[in-house]
């Protein structure tokens, strides 16, 4: 039996999030324990699996679109199984198997680590497997993960979102917080670090609130100190934060830490406070200002980021001004902007004065316009400058050229030259900045 099983080849999708990029991870480590291997050519694959998003509409469609195109290769080979996980799975559960008859099994967010059982009852039942559960039964902590890449891994610390937000599907889809175990978490860092990884980024839907089911209130101050006493990792990121729950215990250990890098991604969604409040964000643009400005004073070389939503219901083009005005006022590195999605189920969906496409399409746009443009300016600040770069790999689009981060994030490119450098600290000189990626050469190398 074992034999048979071995020969067999897997391919994971994966849209999304990063916390789906890590239970894409977990979905690998647990099919290669029986026996499948990866591959990324489809037509060869004996089990596809779609992990999904359902955060926008247009990524559904998107998703929707994939799942059709296999029908194609299950009619050739009528044995191949057809998997969808993910929010989305969370979300639609056997409402897929209406949509796309060649769906064989569809598991849902809490049941990432059931998947070995679930394949073995696909495969024996030779009929539709739904496994769908409402809540966590247990916090998944014994499932195998393959990481992506040899550099960098992701390592989540918390499930779930309380937020409610009132345009976000994340809380119906991924339940209610669930904190993973200090040890826990951090006996994963340091078998990663023996593996040879050298930067950890903590996973969450609200980082910040890391404990706080468990009653510590500075609990993700205190993970984030432990975190950094892990000798082998040299740089540590987390995501998401929420900017209510970031406060001053977090930005003093970052100050302390030489390992936690400068990156602050703080998601202000509208900068206006009749939009933030009808979002249910719960913190004005005061507040955000002023925490902004206390992260520029303590970690004065600091990175900030955020995401925006245009044409949330109500916002009338006076008050998407203010958003542009925020944009201005703080200066981001970076945003990432979005469309306004209708969710249902949300309250956000069912509230007046919802605003026609072709206007927030324009306000996307001239977002953008704003934010593009400043970034560039901050971007063009590092031009013959040096700085640190963790070594990723090759770039995307041109294999001469090697990819690396900043502390700060930033994307660095430059000419591959000389030995193996993957996973290696470098230094590199900028000389063009654009607005996403900056570009330079080796320095004293
Ligand atoms: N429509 C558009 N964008 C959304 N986001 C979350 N929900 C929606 C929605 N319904 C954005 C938020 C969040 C990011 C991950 O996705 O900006 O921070
Ligand atoms: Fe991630 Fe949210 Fe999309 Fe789920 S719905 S994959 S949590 S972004």
């Amino acid at each position: 039996m074992q034999d048979t099983i071995q020969s067999k080849r897997m391919s994971v999708l994966t849209y999304g999030c990063q916390m789906n990029e890590n239970d894409s991870e977990r979905f690998v480590g647990q099919l290669k324990s029986v026996g499948y291997e990866l591959t990324d050519k489809l037509d060869q694959a004996d089990l596809i699996m779609i992990n999904t998003c359902c955060v926008r509409e247009s990524a559904e469609q998107k998703i929707y679109g994939k799942i059709g195109e296999l029908k194609r290769l299950k009619a050739v080979n009528p044995n191949l199984i057809i998997g969808i996980a993910g929010c989305m799975a969370q979300k639609d559960r056997d409402e897929i198997f209406k949509k796309a008859a060649h769906v064989d099994f569809v598991i849902g967010t809490h049941n990432v680590h059931k998947l070995t059982e679930l394949i073995a009852e696909v495969e024996n039942k030779k009929d539709k497997v739904l496994a769908v559960w409402d809540q966590a039964e247990r916090l998944a902590e014994d499932v195998p993960a393959v990481h992506k890449g040899k550099v960098s891994a992701y390592v989540p610390i918390m499930y779930g979102c309380n937020n409610f937000c009132t345009y976000c599907i994340v809380p119906y889809v991924r339940g209610r917080e669930r904190s993973r175990p200090m040890e826990d978490i951090i006996k994963e860092i340091e078998q990663l670090g023996q593996e040879g990884f050298k930067e950890i980024t903590l996973l969450g839907q609200n980082v910040n609130s890391y404990g706080k089911d468990d009653k510590q209130e500075d609990g993700f101050a205190q993970l984030l100190a432990r975190v950094d006493q892990v000798e082998s990792i040299e740089r540590i990121r987390y995501m998401t934060s929420h900017p209510r729950d970031m406060n001053q215990a977090v930005i003093d250990v970052i100050c302390q830490s030489k390992k936690i890098c400068e990156q602050f991604h703080l998601p202000i969604q509208s900068g206006s406070n009749r939009v933030l409040a009808k979002m249910n964000r719960g913190y004005t643009t005061e507040y955000y200002t002023k925490l902004i400005e206390q992260i520029r004073k303590k970690v004065p070389q600091a990175s900030i980021t955020t995401d925006i939503i245009v044409g949330f219901p109500g916002e009338t083009e006076e008050l998407f001004l203010e958003t542009l005005e925020f944009l201005k006022t703080i200066r981001f590195d970076a945003a990432y902007t979005f469309i306004y999605s209708k969710r249902s189920g949300t309250p956000a969906a069912t509230m007046p004065d919802q605003i026609p496409l072709a206007e927030k399409k324009a306000r996307l746009q001239a977002l953008m316009d704003v934010q593009n443009t400043i970034s560039l300016e901050i971007n063009k600040q590092l031009e013959g400058s040096v700085v640190e770069v963790l070594v990723e790999g090759p770039s995307k689009n041109d294999d001469t050229k090697l990819m690396g981060r900043t502390r700060t994030n930033k994307i660095i490119l430059w000419d591959k030259q000389g030995p193996e450098q993957v996973g290696q600290l470098l230094s590199v000189k900028i000389d063009h900045a654009q607005t996403w990626v900056l570009k330079g050469k080796l320095y004293n190398y």
